[in-house]
């Protein structure tokens, strides 16, 4: 009779395990991760598992839990003691006695709290840098007068196969008391990075330690975003966000980096702030998850470049001007004290690689969390802030840039513009025959034409227009036919509709008229296509160089891109014709890159690898960017064509283009 067949899941992975062989010891021996702290004493109930029961035809098993050994006294004793959810089993005791299908929980969904749908929620396989070792160490002998430290050693190498071991300074002055403290049974945290690489001892307590935790956060140039994350269990415990306090030094990258090379102490200041403001998002999901800062054992950042410089201490200032010289781009690893974070004294820290002078960690993380190189279709990865990043690929190449685009798309630059917050316009809808607006606003349920609108807006308030709004009402304008493909509004339908007014030598479109007044002037069309132009010829750029003249699927990372709606993004011209039902918003893409490289350590060596990999394009040295952007600046495009969109949206009909004609405007913005 042969070996029982054990299938895995969800890795998919399988063996054939003698009888008698425990659940545990056969993932280990397939490479599937469960976790173990207590090394199979049944005491940490780490390593839970359920059998799947039925006939899984494909893979020729029937499984049942019949098929696993009954519980044992240890086990037993563990549900007795702690419990143990229905239809779970402690791998470390339960024994194979037939075939089986093992699922293993993975209590980490990432995106399941943002905008995405749930199919497409994902587990993430866990591998963390980090792991908790329970180990009984032998007590003292005179005949053998091996340390306390080096029994240790032996301890861990005996029961978790760690030949080298390392362990930081600051802790051998500890280990004696901390071995008797637990009575010779103690926990180790060992940090191990690479496969290839050496383990450390980071942090140790007495007796069994059951808890470790990560951070993962994204430091935008807007806000900080952070989750708290078990090691152990991959359950997001907590996360938070805060303004990134940086603001208060300038607005946007370039300001702060100007703000570095006008005061002296100016990177201080701003490497200061970022780093409280990091440490008070620290203290605030320890809170909400009632956690303890010591048990924060590694950390993973991302940013983009100006913000990965300052956060790590480093002078932005070569990132002002060409070349855009990053002072370091591959990843980095340190500890959390070098870097002011009050976590354990021994956490680690991990950065992700930048991209590019312009192109950063923040890029990296939404990159490896959308995997354009994982798969074959044409992907484009657009994250829109003040500088929009750019990635462009499939698994044969992958390419990127960043384009200027300036802060419109926040609201800034926008005569009534604001961000996006409770009382901003979000959505606007134009009769195209009464020129006639609808709109809703952020905290408001009902369109500002439906029932019950009035009161729900008298306790919030209009208070101004933020970036969707912006694109909505300019694409929308565009489809009434208030303004044409060059972006001028037609004064001649002033005479049609009280909604358009003469502004001096140009006109503007009213959208509320008191409370406060809201209008779009021609300047805020302008505004509007020299961010889109950027944006766009950034892309076509990218489209070039992969030699295709369409992408099969857009992913829109980052807050901005989680409220604008594909298809007036699309009229406006802002990102390339494409099957509307293609184009996504992924929410915090970056976020939930840097949790991936928190919660499995492959995956930080999949993006330093892809990083590598990746073209980067610098648009200010591209010849062609020029006319690109000139002929974005039309809507949606002076020279290429929206035939899928076309299909869905009634678009104003198209100017011929004359001979040679290109667009006449020159200009754009530039870094
Ligand atoms: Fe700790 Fe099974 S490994 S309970």
């Amino acid at each position: 009779m042969s070996d029982p067949l054990v299938l895995f899941m969800p890795s998919g992975k399988r063996g054939r395990f003698a009888r008698g062989t425990t659940v545990l010891e056969a993932a280990r021996q397939l490479g599937v991760y469960v976790e173990s702290v207590c090394g199979g004493r049944a005491t940490c109930g780490r390593c839970q598992i359920e059998v799947q029961e039925g006939h899984f035809a494909k893979h020729k098993i029937v499984s049942s839990n019949d098929h696993i050994s009954p519980k044992g006294a240890k086990e037993e004793r563990y549900e007795r003691v702690r419990g143990l959810p229905a239809g779970r089993r402690l791998s470390c005791s339960a024994t194979i006695e037939g075939d089986l299908v093992v699922d293993v929980p993975q209590d980490v969904v990432i995106n399941a709290q943002v905008v995405r749908k749930k199919a497409s929620d994902r587990v993430i396989a866990r591998n963390p840098a980090i792991r908790l070792c329970y180990v009984e160490v032998d007590e003292p002998d005179m005949h053998a007068p091996l340390g306390d430290l080096d029994r240790l050693r032996v301890a861990l190498q005996r029961d978790w196969r760690y030949d080298r071991l390392d362990i930081d300074f600051a802790l051998v002055g500890q280990v004696q008391a901390i071995l008797r403290a637990g009575k010779w049974a103690v926990t180790a945290a060992i940090h191990k990075d690479r496969d290839d690489g050496p383990a450390t001892i980071v942090a140790l307590w007495p007796g069994l330690h059951n808890e470790a935790f990560g951070i993962a956060c994204d430091i935008g140039s807007t806000t900080i975003a952070m989750h708290l994350v078990s090691l152990l269990s991959g359950r997001i415990a907590a996360s938070a966000g805060a303004q990134n306090p940086q603001i208060r030094f300038g607005e946007d990258l370039m300001s702060r980096v100007s703000y570095v090379m006008m005061n002296p102490d100016g990177r201080e200041a701003m490497t200061v702030a970022v780093r409280q403001a990091v440490n008070g998002l620290v203290d605030k999901v320890c809170a909400e998850a009632g956690a303890e800062r010591t048990d924060i054992l590694d950390g993973v950042f991302v940013g983009n470049p100006v913000m990965h410089h300052l956060f790590l201490g480093i002078d932005p200032t070569e990132l002002g001007g060409a070349p855009f010289a990053l002072a370091a781009s591959g990843a980095l690893a340190f500890k959390a004290s070098e870097i002011g974070i009050a976590a354990n004294p021994g956490a680690r820290v991990y950065v992700l690689p930048c991209i590019a002078g312009h192109v950063g960690a923040d890029a990296a993380a939404a990159t490896l969390s959308e995997g354009p190189y994982r798969q074959d279709r044409m992907m484009l990865l657009v994250d829109v802030g003040t500088n929009a990043e750019i990635v462009l690929g499939n698994a044969a190449r992958t390419v990127a840039c960043s384009s200027p685009t300036g802060p419109a798309f926040e609201g800034a630059e926008i005569s009534g513009g604001q961000r996006a917050a409770p009382g901003a316009i979000e959505r606007v809808r134009i009769d195209p025959a009464t020129l006639e607006p609808r709109f809703r606003i952020i905290g408001v349920e009902p369109w500002s034409d439906e029932p019950g609108f009035a009161e729900a807006m008298a306790a919030v308030g209009v208070t101004g227009i933020c970036g969707s709004g912006i694109i909505e009402i300019i694409a929308g304008m565009y489809l009434a036919g208030i303004i044409s493909e060059d972006g001028v509004i037609d004064g001649s339908l002033a005479a049609r509709s009280p909604r358009i007014v003469e502004n001096g030598r140009t006109f503007s479109y009213l959208l509320r008229e008191d409370g406060p007044r809201i209008a779009v002037t021609q300047n805020d069309v302008r505004a509007i296509q020299l961010a889109k132009a950027a944006l766009y010829a950034g892309v076509k750029l990218l489209m070039q160089k992969q030699g295709v003249s369409e992408v099969d699927t857009i992913r829109f990372a980052g807050a901005f891109g989680s409220f604008i709606d594909p298809k007036y993004a699309m009229v406006l011209g802002l990102i390339p014709d494409c099957d509307l039902a293609e184009v996504k918003a992924v929410g915090n893409a970056a976020g939930d890159g840097a949790l991936m490289a928190l919660l499995n350590r492959d995956h930080r060596r999949e993006i330093e690898d892809t990083v590598r990999r990746i073209e980067k394009i610098e648009t200010a040295l591209e010849p062609d960017f020029q006319q690109l952007f000139v002929n974005a600046m039309a809507l949606p495009n002076k020279a290429d064509p929206f035939p899928k969109l076309a299909s869905q949206v009634t678009l104003p009909p198209r100017k011929a283009l004359a001979e040679g004609e290109s667009g006449g405007r020159r200009g754009g913005r530039r870094r």
